[in-house]
């Protein structure tokens, strides 16, 4: 296994802070950086409600529903840094990618050249009994690389 990088995927779940868990152990004990990812799935437009036209006019702001979803998504992946530095990793960095969320994870693993992808078996969908989510089962058919599905 390459060890250099280790990727964690995260939706914000709790199954998802137990993967960064996971992969913050694993990154501290072979020596690793952790790359916590996550994927924003719609882009948003760049249009905006009347009320957000208001608050825009009073505030001096400016937010786009494009705005909203990217602050959003990057808080999703820098407390999952956070927290995986809580758990013991020293090198984490955190990153947004858009489109597909198997996608998204599968192609920065290829790109970053990581040896491991971490990720949760469930995730943010309350559909019971599943074992797998559909995210994690797409992930484990793609990765290019050793994949561990915490539960
Ligand atoms: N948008 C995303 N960005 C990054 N990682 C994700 C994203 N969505 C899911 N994951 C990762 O995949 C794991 C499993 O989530 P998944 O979405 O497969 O399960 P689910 O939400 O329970 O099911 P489904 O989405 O199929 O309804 C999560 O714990 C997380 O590690
Ligand atoms: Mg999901």
């Amino acid at each position: 296994m390459n060890t250099k990088l280790i990727l964690c995927a995260t939706d914000g779940s709790e199954h998802a802070f137990k993967a960064l868990e996971f992969a913050a152990d694993l990154a501290r004990s072979k020596n690793a950086g952790l790359l916590v990812v996550h994927v924003q799935r719609v882009h948003g437009s760049g249009r905006i409600s009347p009320e957000m036209q208001e608050l825009e006019r009073i505030e001096q702001v400016r937010v786009t529903e494009a705005d909203i979803l990217r602050s959003a998504a990057e808080r999703i992946a820098s407390e999952g840094a956070k927290f995986a530095q809580t758990k013991g990793a020293l090198d984490v960095e955190s990153l947004v990618v858009e489109g597909d969320a198997a996608r998204g994870i599968v192609d920065t693993a290829k790109a970053r050249d990581a040896g491991a992808i971490v990720i949760g078996s469930r995730g943010l969908g309350d559909l019971q009994g599943l074992l797998l989510g559909s995210v994690s089962h797409k992930v484990a058919h793609l990765a290019p690389c050793t994949t561990i599905i915490v539960r």
